[in-house]
């Protein structure tokens, strides 16, 4: 039986009124979620397509029904809220098909998808609970249900998947299924870290090029004015006009 701990999803309750702060943010973002349940669907779709055993076949049919129920549920509440909505591009890269069942195998493959799924449970419980907040500045009723529907398939898909596991550890495999969890985590922790290099690497760039600029320039401006030649050409004449005489002798 595998144990776990409940990670209270706290960060995501405080980030929610900031990541989904106005109608193009919500579209976005509904976006962003329809690209990955439909990126989801293809990989269940083509898990139930390999996998030999009959009852994992349907379950495995079933779960892609309902991520491929979820993207199209997602794509057109975005669109109610703004028609020309789109997915951010690292978002959209999410709805192709990552051939999981075949490059992690069976067992790594299930631990990926109840993890994935417990994550995505307790995020949108907790999106449901913040558009439903009553009389609250980004309540939407319409969200709110969304969302709490979804979260009862997603339960379903944590409690299937919970249960191959927990079947495997009666069997005498539970070394196998911790190792194999343990190494989804990992692999997870190493893709998020990548994830979050490009905009951290933006924001470092560019405060290391600022800060070489702002050392460098006085060495340039320094070394321009020791090597400055005098002009060439003419040069403007002062003149002195004091009295008549200087007035007369103007050349
Ligand atoms: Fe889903
Ligand atoms: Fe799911």
């Amino acid at each position: 039986m595998i144990t776990t701990t409940s990670d209270a999803p706290l960060l995501l309750r405080l980030a929610a009124p900031l990541a989904w702060r106005s109608d193009r943010a919500i579209a976005q973002k509904l976006m962003g979620f329809a690209a990955t349940e439909q990126g989801s669907a293809l990989d269940m779709l083509r898990a139930a397509e390999r996998e030999a055993d009959p009852r994992l076949r349907r379950l495995f049919f079933k779960h892609g029904r309902d991520e491929a129920r979820h993207a199209m549920r997602f794509r057109e509440a975005a669109r109610r809220v703004d028609p020309r909505a789109v997915a951010r591009a690292s978002e959209a890269a999410r709805a192709e098909r990552q051939d999981l069942h075949e490059r992690l195998g069976l067992m790594r493959f299930v631990a990926f998808v109840w993890l994935s799924e417990r994550r995505a449970a307790k995020q949108f419980e907790v999106l449901a609970a913040h558009f439903a907040r009553p009389a609250a500045a980004g309540s939407r009723a319409e969200l709110a249900r969304l969302f709490a529907d979804i979260v009862k398939d997603e339960r379903f898909h944590v409690s299937y998947s919970r249960a191959i596991l927990d079947a495997w550890c009666a069997d005498g495999r539970e070394r196998e299924v911790r190792r194999a969890l343990r190494a989804v985590r990992v692999h997870g922790a190493w893709s998020a870290w990548r994830r979050a290099g490009r905009p951290f690497g933006t924001v470092l760039s560019g405060l290391v090029l600022g800060v070489v600029f702002v050392a460098a320039m006085p060495l340039f401006a320094l070394v321009a004015r020791l090597t400055r030649r005098p002009a060439a050409g003419w040069e403007p004449v002062r003149t002195e006009l004091a009295s008549l005489d200087d007035l007369r002798r103007q050349f």
